[in-house]
């Protein structure tokens, strides 16, 4: 049994304070107020070649928000019991991603800006990037 909270149904969609304005919209958001952890990095997947898969791994402690900063992309999270597919196509809208999730985001159209929000500084010991490892840690 997997909880909520480390299940693909505890990646949550998050609708982020939009102000419009004729000359053009502006989103602004902090950690622990409109996002559920506090923002320690910022990064953003742009050039994206058509076709191509990012992700393709999982994360022990990071937590996440993914926005489509411009453009779309789908972003595919699996728990290792179930497996779900997000389209993101808006600014203000952010998929919220738990620890022990892993993702593959795909599907990128031309020009998309992938933006994530990171709750902890870059670890490359924090991924797994075997699905199988994952799976194991997973379900132990
Ligand atoms: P990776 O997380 O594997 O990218 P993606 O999941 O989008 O395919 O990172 C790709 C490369 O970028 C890898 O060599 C590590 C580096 N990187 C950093 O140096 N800092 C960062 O904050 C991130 C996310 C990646």
């Amino acid at each position: 049994m997997i909880q909520t909270e480390r299940s693909v149904f505890g990646c949550t969609i998050i609708e982020l304070p939009k102000v419009y304005n004729q000359a053009g919209s502006i989103t602004s958001l902090s950690g622990n107020i409109h996002i559920p952890f506090e923002i320690k990095r910022t990064y953003y997947l742009y050039d994206i070649p058509g076709g191509e898969v990012r992700g393709g791994h999982a994360h022990q402690e990071l937590e996440q928000l993914v926005i489509a900063a411009s453009g779309s992309f789908d972003v595919m999270l699996d728990d290792g019991v179930n497996r779900k597919i997000v389209n993101l196509n808006r600014p203000y809208i952010g998929l919220f991603i738990h620890r022990m999730i892993w993702r593959e985001i795909s599907d990128f159209s031309a020009g998309a800006i992938c933006l994530v929000l990171a709750s902890l500084e870059y670890d490359k010991g924090d991924y797994f990037r075997d699905y199988q490892e994952f799976l194991k840690a997973k379900l132990m």
